[in-house]
């Protein structure tokens, strides 16, 4: 073999190399971010009214605040809210991390994200619901930490707003419990409610309801830990039927549920292939 040829080798496999491993940091950065995805969706509703066409709802879920690694993401997302600007937010619960049940620990290492959530502003308002960790952790003291940063807490009740639209908030499947019928007490003949949830399973108890028509939710954390593309994950705290899905799915003809990935972690500090999200839904009117 030639000089030249020597020489043209050791290049192409240094220059091989080199891009191997911008390639490999590049996929391994990905993998592992937990940089925040910012989701606009759709979310197509036949016979919506044409005064909540267009209508906006930001979606947080799942700060686990005060849990190791958590707390930068959580001031990151409720700042990505601030720029988004929706006409409703919504904060489908696990605020604080339960891990270690009902110890006041939980609570006080999360006082910052109560104190950030205050500044959160919406021209119709912000509401919450509680999720298992709030409840593994002190449930009472959450709610009055929300309600006092004027956040209120839909726990099995429901708001009509200026626009007419209906907020139903549901406690916690596991924990509340959650009563879907207290929830929707006095709007069971109206169309079109919106329903907060942290656990999605709450849609298999919707299942022959006709006034439900989006399901707001968190509480799988998309299974945190997941295969790319099939998105498969190990373990998914909810029915079968959610596994590898997040985001917006059609349950029924008319009802869709959208499903947040969360913001924090829980258990372990680690996202792959996962990364967390704040949300915008785009509710729009389709003719029947
Ligand atoms: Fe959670």
């Amino acid at each position: 073999m030639s000089n030249t040829k020597k020489t043209f080798s050791r290049r192409a496999l240094l220059r091989t190399l080199i891009y191997s491993t911008i390639a490999l940091s590049g996929s391994t950065a990905y993998a592992t971010s937990d940089n925040l995805e910012i989701l606009h969706t759709d979310v197509p509703i036949e016979g919506l009214p044409a005064a909540l066409d267009g209508f906006t709802i930001g979606v947080m879920s799942d700060f686990h605040a005060g849990a190791l690694g958590n707390n930068e993401v959580c001031l990151n997302a409720i700042q990505a809210m601030h720029e988004l600007k929706p006409d409703m937010i919504t904060l489908a619960g696990d605020f604080v991390d339960g891990a270690n049940s009902h110890d006041a620990e939980n609570i006080h290492n999360s006082m910052f994200l109560f104190q950030e959530l205050e500044t959160l502003n919406a021209p119709f308002g912000v509401f919450a619901v509680l999720g298992n960790h709030d409840h593994w952790a002190d449930s009472k003291h959450v709610t009055e930490l929300l309600t006092a940063k004027n956040i209120p807490v839909l726990n099995n009740r429901n708001i009509r707003l200026a626009n007419g639209l209906i907020l139903a908030g549901v406690d916690d499947l596991w924990e509340g419990p959650g009563d879907i019928r207290k929830a929707l007490r006095g709007v069971e003949s109206e169309k079109h409610i919106n329903m907060l949830s942290h656990n999605p399973d709450i849609n298999e108890d919707l299942i022959h309801d006709s006034s439900v028509s989006l399901v707001i939710s968190g509480h799988t954390h998309g299974g945190q830990i997941r295969a790319p593309i099939s998105h498969w994950a190990p373990w998914v705290p909810c029915g079968p039927r959610y596994t590898g899905k997040t985001g917006l799915i059609f349950e029924t003809a008319q009802r869709r549920s959208f499903i947040s990935k969360g913001v924090g972690t829980f258990l372990l500090p680690l996202r792959l292939f996962c990364p967390p999200d704040v949300a915008v839904l785009h509710l729009r009117s389709v003719k029947v």
